[in-house]
């Protein structure tokens, strides 16, 4: 039998911090041998708010050298530039045609978003989840691995395959194949160092709130030592009023590879100044390795092409062959 497809991608916004790595990157490492892989970056994504063009094509290449010192293994994973494969903008106009433009509006992170571009939201953010169907809908995915916040995203696409099979498949043979959302319980909500409430993210202003995959040592010490924690000594988990220690406990047990059980035992009669230094040296020591990859990589540019090369190629192939049968259901004059 042949492996199932998983496709997941990143938006090439500037760094990646914890939530982007426990939420997603760690998640496609651990299961990638037992399938086929498609792994993006998705630059169309990132200008749907607005972005400086000086730096979008090296927040691409850096975010590529990433994945793969993350442990992105190319023996069973592809990994590719979106903008490289046109098929992506161009079936994302095909669903633009069959997607009730209400589906759209009732998207959270649309609303989310929209409130911060205020008067001058771009039709780009409403066209978002669109252009991320395409993105999952070209290679037949099976299982799609995101953090929580992507969900409603999913089902969305979940949707336009549906719709569009309905109104163009033939004698019950579907167009498109319908995906599944893969999330993981533990990391997939990575809350922010400063308010355990809200979830880590690229677009907060403080850099406090979070730690980057490429953060030195002193950085990630700084913003440990800063962090919100509680007054209340001896740690755990699930106390719905201490959301902080929830979060920090979580990061300490993923990053440190131990058990919920594990922490939970270790850290019941700790206070923070206890827990506060072991957090970081955890840190520090599970970033290590990536950064010294990254590093490894960023001196090695050609190579990186190469792939890059590679992926958009094999990407490619696919996703064509999925834009000519929904052409074709859809009724278009083939080129000749
Ligand atoms: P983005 O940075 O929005 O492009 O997100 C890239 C991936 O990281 C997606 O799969 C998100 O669901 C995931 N992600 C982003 N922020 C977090 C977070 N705070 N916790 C967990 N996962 C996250
Ligand atoms: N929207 C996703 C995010 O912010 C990134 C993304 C774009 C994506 N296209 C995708 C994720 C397709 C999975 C599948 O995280």
């Amino acid at each position: 039998m042949s492996k199932q497809r998983v496709l997941s991608g990143i938006q090439t916004t500037g760094n990646l911090h914890l939530g982007n790595y426990l939420g997603a990157i760690r998640n496609w490492v651990e299961i990638q041998q037992d399938y086929d892989n498609f792994f993006f970056f998705a630059d169309l994504h990132a200008i749907t708010v607005p972005h400086d063009a000086k730096v979008l094509a090296a927040n691409t290449f850096n975010l590529a050298a990433i994945y793969l010192a993350c442990g992105i293994d190319l023996n069973c994973s592809t990994i590719f530039v979106q903008s490289h494969v046109s098929a992506h903008s161009e079936l994302a106009w095909l669903l633009n045609c069959v997607t009730p433009l209400n589906w759209l509006e009732r998207m959270i992170q649309f609303k989310e978003k929209a409130v911060k571009q205020g008067e001058n939201v771009g039709v780009g953010l409403l066209d978002y989840p669109v252009l991320m169907a395409a993105d999952i809908l070209l290679y037949d995915a099976d299982k799609v691995p995101v953090g929580e916040d992507q969900k409603q995203h999913l089902e969305l696409t979940r949707d336009i395959a549906g719709r569009v099979n309905d109104q163009f498949g033939k004698k019950k043979q579907p167009v498109l194949k319908v995906p599944e959302p893969m999330i993981r319980k533990e990391g997939a909500r990575v809350m922010s160092l400063a308010d355990g409430t809200k979830k880590m993210s690229k677009s907060d202003p403080s850099e406090l709130s979070r730690i980057d995959l490429l953060d030195p040592p002193d950085a990630i010490t700084r913003k440990i030592k800063k962090c919100k924690t509680d007054p209340v000594k001896g740690l755990a988990f699930d106390d719905p009023e201490r959301p902080e220690c929830h979060n920090l406990l979580t990061l300490y047990q993923l990053l440190g590879n131990k058990t919920k059980q594990e922490v939970a035992a270790e850290c019941q009669d700790m206070g923070w100044g206890q827990f506060k230094p072991l957090l970081t040296e955890t840190a520090v020591e599970a970033l290590k390795p990536i950064q010294v990859k990254y590093n490894e990589l960023m001196d090695n540019q050609d190579y990186l092409n190469s792939v890059l090369r590679d992926g958009a190629a094999k990407a490619s192939s696919v996703a064509n062959q999925t834009l000519v049968r929904v052409k074709d259901a859809m009724g278009f004059l083939p080129p000749m």
